[in-house]
């Protein structure tokens, strides 16, 4: 297997994962074509691959990356069961993705791997910059399939949190010279003489070695993201192969934070505190010897500038990236929640809105779920299952069992039903349904219930209060490289053209 290589000079910036589709191939595309990490997110991708048809690709970018997948049988499939020339119609329904289960995976499986594929293909087409594939490892149904789908398409990098991501560098390995790969599903309360294993095997799906004409797939360098110290060392040492670095991400970063450490405390708005000891030691880091970037408020010339001097090789950001024109967010929702962030609207660090348990930061938006309303009249419904925990049904005095599936922010009778606790159901949001919509991709639920978005960001988005409407992943980047400066109070500056225009950037500078 060919060792994974850092790019040398190393990106200083690394435009963060944001899910779903908030980091879509263009932002990563125009992040690396700028010279930068570009990261794809590929949680969710067999739902996008699937709702992208179905609203009929209106460019051809993903008929375009299907052309490409190596196993025309399967993007063939994908075709003939979601795609709809020139769209739906007015008030359809997205035909949803089966839900899977441990024991059936496909077709959830196979459309994450061409999926995975797509999104990694299109970020990398027509340049030779550096593109990365950012998943969350806690939903560990859904990530070694686009995993799959990215090596194929040459991913570069992959950069995984939200959980401890010790068995990805041997799917990694092994996905590099063609052989099945496997982790651990963790699931509650089953018996300790047991265990369950997911697997994958790329002969399956036709795209073994053999199949493709290859002696080996590139094996991506992986970063796992961290909170700890502590586990950056244990898996630079303990994880299932190699680690190339670490991105250290503080609690102001948008999306998931991990919780405090010690018993949870809440501040007065109910919000986790957080404190010194939540904070990676960096002196520990640096002797670790593997590159790190600091993420979470760092989004600033002076963020960068500071992250260097700690012996960083430089920053993740995705806040600014996440509100600028080349993101995947909604442009209504976009100019809409800058409108309010404006008007003073806030972020909260939601220690119960995600199902996943782990505190989420939601943008207080009147118009999404974060408005208590409008959060009581949804009807609830667990359509996507991405956040579902597997758990243990007895069947026999405990000897005999079943997984199961559930979700705490599905139907609160289905959940309880399931062994769940109604405890746990309390303010949990379908980030499922929300972030798609955040995409531009909103369900349309039985009655004509339109599905509500739920936005996150990092505590850095109050800064865009006095950022103009509309600006570029290439104009963020000069920022943060201190060589433009936004017009304040919503003014546009004459430089401010809100396209990219790579041109216009240097090329990174490497530093460690
Ligand atoms: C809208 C949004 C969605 C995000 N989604 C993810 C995600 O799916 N996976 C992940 O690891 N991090 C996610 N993040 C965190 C970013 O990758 C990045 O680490 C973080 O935003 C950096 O801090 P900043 O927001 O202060 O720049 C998300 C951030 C935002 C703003």
């Amino acid at each position: 297997m060919s060792q994974p290589v850092l790019p040398q000079p190393l990106p200083q910036i690394i435009q963060g994962g944001m899910g779903v589709a908030i980091s879509d191939w263009r932002l990563a595309r125009a992040v690396a074509t700028a010279g930068q990490l570009g990261i794809v997110s590929g949680t969710g991708i067999d739902s996008l691959l699937t709702r992208r048809l179905q609203d009929g690709d209106p460019d051809g970018s993903t008929r375009r990356a299907l052309s490409h997948f190596p196993n025309p049988e399967l993007a063939q499939r994908a075709l003939d069961t979601y795609f709809l020339e020139g769209g739906r119609a007015e008030g359809q329904p997205y035909k949803r993705v089966p839900l899977p289960s441990v024991g059936r995976l496909n077709p959830a499986w196979e459309l994450a791997i061409v999926g995975g594929f797509v999104e990694t293909w299109l970020a990398k087409e027509g340049h030779s910059g550096q593109v990365g594939m950012n998943l969350l490892t806690k939903l560990q149904m859904h990530t070694i399939p686009p995993l799959l789908g990215a090596m194929l398409a040459g991913v570069d990098f992959v950069i995984m949190g939200a959980g401890i991501p010790r068995d990805i560098p041997a799917v990694l390995d092994n996905f590099a010279i063609g052989q099945a790969a496997t982790i651990k599903l963790d699931v509650k309360g089953e018996p300790t003489d047991h265990s369950t294993r997911l697997t994958l095997d790329p002969a399956e799906y036709g795209l073994d070695l053999d199949s493709l004409g290859l002696s080996s797939l590139k094996r991506p360098n992986f970063l796992p993201i961290i909170t700890s110290h502590v586990l950056a060392q244990t898996l630079a040492r303990k994880a299932s192969g190699s680690v190339e670095g670490f991105v250290i991400e503080a609690p102001t970063a948008g999306g998931h934070n991990a919780p405090p450490r010690g018993k949870m405390q809440l501040d007065d708005l109910g919000q986790p505190i957080y404190s010194e000891r939540d904070l990676a030691d960096l002196e520990q880091m640096r002797d670790l010897g593997l590159p790190f970037w600091l993420a979470g408020g760092s989004g600033s010339p002076e963020g960068l500038q500071h992250a260097l001097s700690e012996g960083a090789a430089g920053i993740q950001v995705g806040t600014l990236f996440a509100y600028c024109t080349d993101s995947g967010m909604d442009d209504g929702l976009r100019r809409e929640a800058l409108t309010q962030i404006r008007a003073g609207a806030g972020l909260r660090t939601d220690p119960l809105a995600s199902p996943t348990g782990f505190p989420f930061k939601v943008v207080q938006l009147s118009h999404t779920l974060a408005n208590a309303q409008l959060y009581a009249e949804r009807t609830r419904i667990c359509d996507i299952g991405y956040l579902r925990e597997a758990y243990w049904e007895e069947v026999k005095d405990g000897k005999e069992g079943k997984i199961g599936l559930r979700c705490a922010s599905e139907p609160i009778e289905t959940y309880v039903r399931k062994g769940g606790s109604l405890e746990a159901t309390v303010g949990r949001k379908c980030l499922c349904n929300g972030l798609m919509a955040d995409a531009g991709f909103p369900q349309i639920q039985k009655g004509g219930e339109i599905e509500l978005p739920l936005l996150t960001s990092g505590d850095d988005v109050v800064k865009l209060a006095h950022w103009q409407d509309r600006f570029s992943a290439g104009e963020v980047i000069r920022y943060l490289l201190g060589q433009w400066q936004p017009a304040s109070d919503g003014v546009v500056a004459g430089q401010a053209t809100g396209e990219s225009d790579p041109a216009q950037v240097p090329s990174m500078a490497g530093h460690l």
